[in-house]
């Protein structure tokens, strides 16, 4: 920023000079190429002509120059694209939160398309009175707005046995991070009445998946929400339109989507997604399961494989993002040589519990090549492991809660790829 004296208007001369001074070798490199730059001498054609008139997209859209800015899947990860997962685009975002269009989706049998008025959430089970609400309903019980990181448990679980996928869409996309408006759940169950013996929840999708998982009943007493709303708008259809269940800090698959029924019940239903899947395999060969909440963890996306250096050498921006299922991120750590030295990155935004965090680290590249890592502590004192470190605990079997150190080798051209070195 260039600094300016009170009452003084600083002179594009001064301007340029305080950059210079500021920005040092990018800022020089940019303002010496400023001279003769058709950019700034020829007059552009949305000068010449008017622009779009209110209302040419009632509902706005991003800047044709952004479409590369999408989720994408990665084809041959499952059979057909109904039972399917694709990654939010995290290279391209910055800040904390997750434009809706762009929240990853999974989805085990589609995603339904409901309407809103035919919607009904029934409460049965170990209730006194079993209850079912319309939308309507629901929007009558006080509301709470909360942002929250949702993370699918198998976000990085390509990555158990090595590196395999070139980009932190693919390896690290199956998150995002919105702010939720919802209705505490445990407004909606005393309604109904718990019953003392009343230790568990059942939440079920309307999808054609009936998606359940067993939730323990201090959960969804303490911090559980029926939301409808992400972002301030209504909840995307992919994303449960219209109402989905928020379980804070907890593995994305008990996120139950399109949620119609909850039934209350004196212990777990043991049901497919809670033991042959989302389990955990250990070194001898029996299964980890309830690992309900998820580990710290952190990742570069910028510089990444998608997202490689594209300027000369000089100053340089580093970003990423960290989260914990515990609470909120204390510290991250990077290092741009494999982790011979570490810095302590800038946390920059909203420090929130159980939210995405983003951080910063600027330094001047000399134009050698990079290993990139980063670590995150969380505020209950957790690190990120590396991943021999957590394959030393969990051995290779493992898919599930993958909080690994990743790591980026970045080639003198400012290319670069996923490597495994620790
Ligand atoms: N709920 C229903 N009804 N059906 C589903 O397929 N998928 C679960 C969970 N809730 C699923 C669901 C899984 S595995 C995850 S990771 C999250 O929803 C994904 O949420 P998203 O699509 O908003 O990213
Ligand atoms: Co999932």
């Amino acid at each position: 920023m260039t600094t300016r004296i009170k009452g003084m208007k600083p002179s594009r001369r001064q301007f340029l000079g305080g950059a210079l001074a500021a920005g040092g070798a990018a800022a020089g490199a940019g303002a010496a190429k400023a001279a003769g730059d058709p950019a700034i001498t020829e007059l552009q054609p949305w000068m010449q002509y008017l622009g779009d008139p209110v209302d040419a997209a009632p509902y706005g859209m991003p800047s044709e120059y952004e479409s590369d800015v999408v989720r994408r899947t990665v084809s041959w990860l499952t059979a057909d694209a109904t039972s399917s997962i694709n990654f939010t685009p995290l290279h391209e975002l910055d800040g904390i939160i997750t434009p809706n269009g762009v929240c990853f989706e999974r989805h085990h049998a589609g995603a339904a398309h409901i309407d809103p008025a035919e919607h009904r959430l029934m409460i049965n089970g170990l209730v006194d009175t079993p209850l079912v609400f319309t939308m309507e309903d629901i929007l009558r019980f006080p509301r709470e707005n909360h942002v929250y990181f949702l993370e699918c448990a198998a976000n990085t679980g390509m990555e158990w046995r090595g590196a395999q996928l070139n980009g932190c869409q693919f390896t690290h996309g199956m998150i995002h991070n919105v702010m939720y408006t919802g209705v505490p759940l445990r407004l909606i169950l005393e309604q109904a009445g718990v019953q003392t013996n009343g230790k568990w929840i059942m939440p079920e999708g309307a999808d054609a998946s009936a998606m359940t998982r067993s939730v323990p009943i201090e959960k969804a007493l303490d911090d559980c929400l029926v939301a409808f709303k992400m972002n301030g708008e209504m909840l995307r259809p992919e994303q449960g339109y219209p109402a989905r269940l928020v379980v804070p800090g907890w593995e994305g698959n008990m996120w139950v989507k399109w949620i119609r029924r909850i039934e209350v019940g004196d212990k777990p239903w043991h049901h497919r997604e809670e033991t042959s899947k989302y389990t955990d395999l250990m070194p001898d060969g029996t299964a980890r399961r309830f690992t309900w909440e998820m580990d710290v963890k952190s990742v570069i996306t910028n510089p990444s494989p998608q997202a490689p250096i594209r300027h000369e050498k000089g100053p340089t921006v580093l970003s990423g993002v960290a989260w914990s299922g515990r609470g909120t991120v204390g510290e991250v750590h990077v290092t741009t040589d494999g982790g011979i030295n570490w810095h302590k990155a800038r946390i920059d935004g909203p420090s929130l519990d159980r939210s995405m965090h983003r951080f910063y680290y600027e330094f001047d590249w000399d134009g050698s090549p990079l290993l990139l890592q980063s670590r995150a502590i969380d505020s209950q004192g957790f690190v990120q492991p590396t991943k021999d470190e957590l394959r030393k605990v969990r051995g290779t079997n493992s898919i599930y809660h993958n909080n690994g150190i990743q790591t980026w080798a970045v080639n003198a051209d400012g290319e670069a790829e996923n490597v495994e070195i620790s």
